[in-house]
């Protein structure tokens, strides 16, 4: 297992809740029809084709970056608001929400990304439910995974804290990685008149904190460096 992954599953306390997580995010496969869809493997996978993580390592960024503002939230509900929240589910449900995403993912030969055939019939949220039954995982765990997208993009709304969390989690995290990218792109468009691809969140950042910091001139340099960087 990615070792970035086996850290966040090790944070699951009950024994037998971590053991179910840690198969599925060792196998994360799916079997229709007697075919089993195995994907892209998850340390290389993004978590978006354009949105938000849109590049290799992706997908383990977006469950990283998601568990730790979950985890924050948790906080929140406990030292601010003296509510109770269930860590082991909020952080088997950051782990596991997405976890089918790399499976409607292939990688074209110029190295981009596309969906596959079978992305077109099932989406990642209903290959997620559909597998969490068949494998007997805890209801409100699969609430949580089947509630993530929230009532408008998704088939329910959060019903639990748990899955409240989980969903904003999911939100905050993919907003703030969206805006950043986008920001990246038209910045490098306007600066140099050709979109940088990019390649890493932290190109993202540098391009977006140049123009903060030092202006166009700074967005041209950032963007150079980068271009360098990658031909030598
Ligand atoms: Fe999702
Ligand atoms: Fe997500």
């Amino acid at each position: 297992m990615n070792s970035q992954l086996r850290k966040i599953v090790d944070k699951i306390q009950d024994k037998s809740l971590r053991e179910k997580v840690t198969q599925l995010i060792e196998n994360p496969a799916i079997e229709i029809e007697g075919r089993v869809y195995c994907g892209l493997p998850l340390d290389k996978s993004p978590a978006g084709l354009s949105h938000h993580h849109s590049y290799q390592g992706g997908f383990v960024e977006h469950v990283t970056a998601s568990t730790e503002i979950a985890l924050s939230l948790c906080s929140v509900i406990e030292r601010v608001y003296h509510g109770n929240v269930d860590r082991d589910l909020v952080v088997a449900g950051m782990v596991l929400h997405d976890i089918f995403k790399p499976l409607t993912y292939e990688q074209e030969r110029n190295g981009t990304y596309a969906t596959t055939p079978l992305a077109e019939r099932l989406d990642h949220l209903t290959l997620a439910v559909s597998e969490l039954v068949r494998k007997d995982f805890p209801l409100n765990l699969i609430h949580i995974v089947c509630a993530h997208h929230g009532g408008s993009a998704g088939p329910v709304w959060p019903r639990t804290i748990e899955a409240l969390v989980c969903h904003l989690a999911d939100v905050t995290d993919s907003r703030l990685n969206g805006e950043v990218l986008r920001a990246a792109r038209y910045l490098s468009k306007v600066a140099t008149g050709e979109e940088l691809h990019i390649s890493t969140s932290k190109e993202a950042f540098e391009v977006v904190r140049s123009k903060a910091v030092e202006g166009w001139d700074g967005v041209r340099r950032t963007v150079e460096k980068i271009t360098d960087g990658r031909s030598s």
